[in-house]
């Protein structure tokens, strides 16, 4: 991969998702919610990138599967009006479809090609599946897109939580009611240090604790230092009922993302 092969895939992605402006202002709204959330992970991935030293061919790579990552919202929104896969399509498969529909790839080596098309096929899954080679290219490229989109997908939650009572969009609230309390396969999940599950919320409250609870995927050091920086966890915190319940939560977040901060998870390996 050459820099002349990114310039055009930045220009070609600018290009493709003019197509989707619209006159409905919710429609406009939503569709540039996410070139912006595009933009700002590839920021992420070359500042995770760059951390970890790895070649400029390589940041070429993965500033590349950070750009199309997300190619299937935009169709996914102009379509169904949700984010929501279970109410729509999966956006990462549809995505994958566009690019090879397009042929927007085919100017690189078969290698590179594979290996975007994974990066991006695997970015929303609950973990990378587990035939792919954990001390391989494709792992390392995984786990850099899966982190530079948890932080951006943090820091829109916290920044829409800190403003909820303004106004409100419910695309990024999956629709779900407000209640109190929380779900408890959620908290259970988040106290033995694992990702909740979508299935289990019931309520806004169960979004906030399901994002948060990303952190326990999140893979290199300089990831959790950028968490720490922006102060999402928080933010996030903050906005949750006043409980016992919540602080036992923020206690258990914090002292995860201290012992995270230093070293990162195990078996962590460049390409
Ligand atoms: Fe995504």
């Amino acid at each position: 991969m050459q820099k002349e092969d990114l310039d055009y895939f930045r220009e070609w992605f600018f290009e493709y998702v003019n197509r989707f402006f619209s006159p409905d202002s919710f429609t406009q709204e939503n569709i540039e919610l996410k070139i912006k959330h595009t933009r700002r992970v590839c920021e992420n991935t070359l500042v995770i990138a760059k951390s970890e030293k790895i070649s400029e061919k390589e940041c070429m790579l993965a500033e590349t599967i950070a750009l199309f990552h997300d190619l299937g919202r935009f169709e996914q929104f102009a379509k169904y009006k949700t984010f929501r896969d279970s109410e729509s399509e999966n956006h990462a498969i549809l995505g994958v479809k566009i690019l090879n529909k397009e042929g927007v790839l085919f100017r690189l080596p078969e290698e590179e090609i594979n290996l975007i098309l994974k990066a991006v096929e695997y970015h929303n899954l609950m973990e990378i599946p587990g035939n792919v080679e954990p001390s391989g290219k494709l792992h390392f490229f995984c786990r850099l897109i899966r982190d530079a989109d948890k932080i951006d997908i943090l820091k829109l939650a916290s920044e829409g939580y800190a403003e909820e009572e303004k106004c409100r969009n419910p695309a990024l609230e999956l629709y779900l009611p407000d209640a109190r309390g929380y779900s408890e396969p959620i908290v259970s999940e988040i106290l033995n240090n694992r990702m909740a599950k979508i299935g289990d919320m019931k309520n806004r409250n169960d979004i906030k604790l399901l994002r948060l609870s990303w952190i326990f995927d999140i893979n290199f050091p300089a990831t959790f230092a950028l968490l720490k920086k922006y102060g999402y966890l928080e933010t996030i915190m903050s906005s949750l009922p006043e409980s016992k319940e919540t602080e036992v939560l923020k206690i258990h977040f914090e002292k995860y993302l201290n012992t995270m901060e230093s070293g990162g998870r195990k078996g962590n390996s460049k390409p």
